[in-house]
């Protein structure tokens, strides 16, 4: 089966600084992988890259055995492949209901000039009721994106990221800034997700990571050091040394 994702042999400088080095590995269909790794790591870098919201120095990144590393965001979003934001993008203006019609809208090549006819419009209302339906966020259609508590928000970037029909879906840290009792609910609303998506997934919380993946890749200074089950990756010492020395960086910085 070819893989849905493929990096290969991708690296990434910033002057003189390799920040992503050599990192290759493959997603297929129905995966739940969790990337994991110390702060500064580059796994956010690694996902820009992923996206297209920056070029590889080296390497290819095949999407359905596509080479994709020479296009643009659009171009791999209508191939499939979404990334959502460590840092919530919105439309603050709208409604929660309205930001999903508009990405439905935008996926479906439907212009803004038309948004105020189409977001009634039945088939997108169907889907956008379907999405916030699935996140058990239907009670929240109407609501001002601006009253939303933070978790809301992360559901709801979860909402326009399932709106693109991904078949590769990549979160950068979903829980982030959530309160910890709350973060069951981002889990809840990925693992109702459909299973032939496959799902990268940045993440910090290790009980969450544990519970969401089957397959872990730990990335070092740029690099993949380890990858394995969660269980696996538990023991591994490596894996212990790369989180302790940044620990004991944290420390020393504070
Ligand atoms: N645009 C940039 N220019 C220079 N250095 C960068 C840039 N973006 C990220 N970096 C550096 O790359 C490293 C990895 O950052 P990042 O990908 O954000 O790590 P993580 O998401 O794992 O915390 C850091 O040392 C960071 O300072
Ligand atoms: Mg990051």
């Amino acid at each position: 089966m070819t893989a849905l994702l493929e990096l290969q042999h991708l690296s990434k400088s910033f002057g003189g600084l390799r920040v992503t080095d050599d990192v290759s590995f493959t997603l297929s269909s129905g995966d739940r992988v969790a990337l994991i790794g110390p702060n500064g790591a580059g796994k956010t870098t690694l996902v820009n890259q992923i996206s297209g919201d920056l070029d590889p120095s080296e390497g290819r990144i095949l999407l359905g055995g596509v080479d994709v590393t020479g296009a643009s965001i659009a171009e791999r979003v209508q191939g499939g492949l979404v990334r959502t934001f460590q840092v919530t993008r919105l439309f603050t203006g709208l409604t929660v209901a309205e930001n999903v019609a508009l990405a439905v809208m935008q996926r479906r090549g439907l212009t803004k000039r038309m948004f105020s006819s189409v977001i009634n419009r039945a088939d997108v209302r169907e889907e956008w009721q379907s999405i916030l339906g699935l996140l058990g966020i239907a009670q929240l259609a109407a609501m001002p994106v601006t009253k939303l508590a933070y978790g809301q928000q992360r559901l709801l970037d979860l909402a326009i990221g399932l709106a693109m029909k991904p078949r590769v879906l990549v979160l950068d840290e979903p829980a982030a800034g959530v309160p910890h009792d709350e973060s069951p609910r981002i889990l809840e609303a990925i693992g109702k997700m459909s299973p032939d998506i496959a799902i990268l997934m940045i993440e910090h919380d290790m009980d969450l990571v544990f519970k969401f993946a089957k397959r872990v890749l730990v990335l070092a200074s740029g690099a993949l050091i380890f990858e394995g089950t969660p269980a696996e990756v538990k023991e591994n010492a490596a894996v212990r040394t790369a989180y302790l020395g940044s620990y004991a960086d944290a420390r020393r910085a504070s």
